[in-house]
């Protein structure tokens, strides 16, 4: 008998409904290092809106060290109405990003069985792919500035950035993931490369040198506003799409909506050989805070892609079980805020019930 892991894992709860969604997500996390026997050992934190409002702080340099000592982190939601906007997403969110250079976005799109999706005559076949977002460059650098800021002469530059290395290891990345779904062994690059025209054929060139070592995947292009058409009107043609940051930051909302809204849709922030971290798509939706009313099934299966990463596959597996059972039987009425059939927390106790019993 080998030894009962232990994983070592970094709770940001955040803001708004934050806290009610992770207390769902880690029931299920629990039921499932139950019934797959490893152990969780959980180290919260308070990152967040109220965090900074009382001290000034969003996140320091420290506890970006303690996290690379994590196996992993889990995050509900960060954003607060009394924040300026850019304060917590650049302080918290993108630092943890950058810092432990968690270089992919994986966002899974797919249509469980049972959820509406506002796209006509599509169901669950037709809409299962994976966004491949790089999630350390691009637009996201921050590099930029003002020059005569404030006159009439005002510029603002806001640099995008493709590196060589960057892209490469997104795209590797892509391709790897293609092969492992086996689906339509597919990566479609996302660019603008008709305009964009430098980083548009830093990027494809990329992919060309990669696919060199994936024979088996195809490689195919589209350009991102063409993309956003073909998400609805044939959304069964992708596989996996790559893409740079802010491209993949635009397409996964309407990706999501497609899949029946943010409720459902998660993600996460992968560095394949470091510290993750996993997050439903969603904000902090402030305005729901603490009414027992929003839909935990973006976290509950950001905890799933969490394990997966880990190595927990079976785990994994079983979470995505039971998601898509407590949809597909209909115990869930609807995704939307208020219209479950149940609270937050009912449902974290329904799907960590079939994942102990499935
Ligand atoms: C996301 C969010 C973030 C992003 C914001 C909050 C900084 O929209 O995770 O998609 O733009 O990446
Ligand atoms: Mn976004």
């Amino acid at each position: 008998m080998g030894k009962r892991k232990i994983y070592k894992i970094g709770v940001i709860p955040g803001d708004g409904v934050g806290p009610e969604i992770m207390s769902a997500g880690l029931e299920v996390l629990k039921a499932a290092a139950t019934r797959f026997d490893f152990e969780l050992d959980l180290i919260k934190y308070d990152f967040g809106g109220n965090r900074y409002l009382k001290t000034g702080e969003t996140i320091p340099d420290s506890a970006i060290e303690e996290f690379k000592k994590l196996d992993s982190i889990y995050l509900g939601a960060i954003g607060h109405p009394d924040v300026k906007p850019g304060i917590l997403e650049k302080g918290i969110l993108l630092k943890i990003r950058f810092d432990l250079d968690q270089y992919i976005n994986l966002r899974p799109v797919k249509l469980y069985p049972g959820v509406w999706t506002p796209l006509k005559d599509k169901g669950p076949e037709h809409i299962d792919y994976v966004v491949v977002r790089e999630n350390t460059e691009g637009a996201y650098c921050g590099i930029g500035g003002f020059f005569k800021k404030g006159t009439q002469d005002e510029v603002a530059t806001q640099l995008d950035i493709s590196t060589r290395k960057g892209v490469e290891r997104c795209v590797r990345y892509a391709f790897e993931l293609a092969r492992r779904r086996n689906k339509n062994k597919t990566v479609t690059c996302v660019d603008k490369a008709n305009v964009l025209t430098f980083s548009g054929d830093l990027w494809r060139r990329t992919c060309i040198d990669v696919n060199r070592d994936y024979p088996d995947i195809k490689l195919d292009y589209a350009f991102v506003d063409a993309t956003c058409m073909w998400m609805i009107k044939n959304p069964e043609w992708f596989d996996v799409i790559v893409t740079n940051n802010l491209f993949g930051d635009i397409i996964t909302d309407l990706a999501a909506i497609t899949q029946g809204g943010l409720g459902v849709a998660a993600g996460g922030n992968i560095n394949p050989e470091g510290v993750s971290m996993f997050e439903p798509i969603h904000g902090s939706a402030p305005k729901y805070t603490g009414k027992n009313v929003i839909c935990p099934i973006a976290t509950i299966a950001a905890g799933g892609m969490m394990l997966d990463t880990l190595g927990e596959t079976a785990a994994a597996e079983c979470i995505e079980k039971a998601i898509c059972k407590s949809l597909s039987e209909k115990h869930i009425k609807s995704l939307e805020a208020g219209k479950m059939g149940m609270g937050t927390s009912e449902v974290g106790k329904l799907i960590a019930r079939f994942v102990s019993e499935i």
